[in-house]
């Protein structure tokens, strides 16, 4: 069987060091394998509309901004497929006959939903297009065929949702969908990174990301404004890692190298731990190291950046024939699932001599 990627994000806003821990970067990883037969990275357009109807604008006008930070991150639209999700029509297909095949009651228990409607205060106006949401994520993943989809944590129960619908579309009309696996980051740290507040996740509206187009300058701002132990007050004190927004992103961020390259007191992260649960470390020292940790990883995603930004033309050329070779992938799928529902009613060679021989009798 191929292996085929398909992943996606919502344009909503610039990407931000999130996503690039808990997603972007095991994607350029994964192109650059090799192993994959096809990788399609989807700006999800349209699903940003079913909590943003009345502010097109704002998702209109992210696109390019989710597309220059892909290829910023090093997605390469030679190897991978980047396209626009709404200008692909048959995913919009696919989802009308999945939702058949979906429960009110179902759709209502998705965690992710739920705390989605929490946090949009949707309770009592839940628009349809939203709730259903998981229904066209299913159509997004199984229209490619696609055998592994790396997302954050948070996308678990859509993924789940998907295998139920192809597992019911499957046993219903017959072996027709592929069932995709869900690949989580490996780094605990980078499941969920939380903002620079150490509020649980890194998110716009709370003003606590970083992003990756940041300017050096805004960088180390940001970190030297993290949240620490607050409880570690001189720099002799015994200071805690748990919770501490600066190790957490040194979890996710540091290599043994940079040690040598910034720190060279240091040879590990856990040496820089030990001494800092010890006491005798300050904040500030460990605050510069995170720094230039991010420096190093960021300078070369924001110059690929503005090289890109010099030629929007080429970036939206990108779109428009990726958009074209993923409408063809997903044109093909939906005829397979017209075919084994039998609602292919004029290319069925059956159909006119059955009825025929039905009137006959
Ligand atoms: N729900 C994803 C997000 O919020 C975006 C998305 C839409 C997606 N369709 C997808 C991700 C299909 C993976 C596969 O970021």
């Amino acid at each position: 069987m191929k292996k085929i990627i398909l992943t996606g994000d919502r344009p909503t806003g610039k990407l931000h060091v999130g996503h690039y821990v808990g997603s972007l970067k095991r994607r350029v990883e994964l192109q650059n394998s090799g192993e994959y037969d096809d990788i399609y990275i989807m700006i999800a357009d349209a699903q940003a509309l079913t909590d943003n109807a009345d502010n097109p604008e704002k998702v209109r006008q992210n696109i390019i901004e989710v597309a220059l930070d892909y290829l910023a991150c090093g997605l390469d639209p030679e190897k991978s497929t980047l396209f626009i999700q709404s200008q692909i029509p048959q995913l919009c297909e696919l989802s009308f006959y999945y939702m058949n095949l979906v429960t009110v009651s179902r759709l209502q228990r998705n965690p992710t939903v739920k705390s989605e409607i929490q946090m949009r205060n949707f309770e009592a106006s839940i628009p349809v297009g939203f709730f259903t949401y998981p229904i066209s994520q299913a159509a997004d993943i199984t229209a490619f065929k696609a055998t592994v989809v790396p997302v954050g944590e948070d996308q678990l129960p859509m993924l789940e949702q998907t295998k139920e619908i192809v597992r019911k579309f499957n046993s219903v009309y017959g072996e027709t969908l592929v069932e995709p696996e869900i690949l989580l980051p490996d780094n605990k740290a980078c499941l969920r990174l939380p903002g620079i507040d150490g509020k649980a996740k890194m998110s716009k509206s709370l003003g606590n990301c970083i992003y990756l187009s940041e300017e050096p300058e805004e960088i180390r701002k940001k970190v030297m404004s993290m949240f620490t132990d607050p409880d570690h007050l001189r720099v002799e004190d015994p200071g805690k890692l748990e919770g501490n927004t600066v190790f957490t992103y040194l979890d996710a961020f540091c290599k043994d190298e940079y040690f040598a390259e910034f720190l060279p007191e240091y040879n590990c992260l856990d040496e820089l731990k030990a001494h800092y649960t010890k006491g005798g470390l300050g904040d500030v020292k460990v605050k510069k190291f995170l720094n230039s940790v991010l420096q190093a990883e960021l300078e070369p995603v924001r110059n690929r950046r503005k090289e890109y930004q010099k030629d929007i033309e080429y970036v939206y050329d990108i779109l428009k024939k990726g958009s074209e070779r993923a409408e063809a992938v997903a044109a093909k799928t939906l005829d397979d699932v017209k075919n084994s529902m039998k609602i292919n009613y004029f290319e069925d060679k059956d159909l006119i001599s059955e009825q025929k021989k039905r009137y006959a009798e």
